[in-house]
């Protein structure tokens, strides 16, 4: 059974990178660092599953490496055609200098 939590790492070796791309428990996610925030997102594009952590970072939206659609990071959503309804975005919290997933809640 999948954990409902998961340790993503020390928020300073996280902090480091801007995106980058995250495996936890046979699922791929983007993590992103910006501005002192860090957001989480499943990595696969819904248009035809490129990985968003090769995307482009811009404001709070990343590109699609592959056929540009562009999602908000900080809910997921979609925000041009090929983006549809978006991507799952998950719930990140910090604890004692570690960077924690809720996977029970998807914003
Ligand atoms: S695979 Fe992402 S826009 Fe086509």
């Amino acid at each position: 059974m999948a954990a409902d939590r998961i340790n993503l790492g020390a928020v300073t070796e996280l902090e480091q990178t801007q995106i980058q791309c995250v495996e936890q428990q046979g699922e791929q996610y983007v993590l992103i660092h910006q501005q002192g925030e860090f957001f989480l997102l499943d990595n696969h594009c819904p248009h035809k599953a490129a990985a968003l952590c090769e995307g482009e970072l811009s404001n709070h939206e990343i590109q699609c490496p592959w056929h540009k659609a562009k999602f908000d990071i900080r809910t997921g959503r979609g925000l041009s055609p090929l983006a549809g309804k978006g991507v799952n975005s998950w719930p990140l919290t910090v604890e004692d200098g570690q960077l924690f997933a809720d996977m029970t809640a998807a914003i």
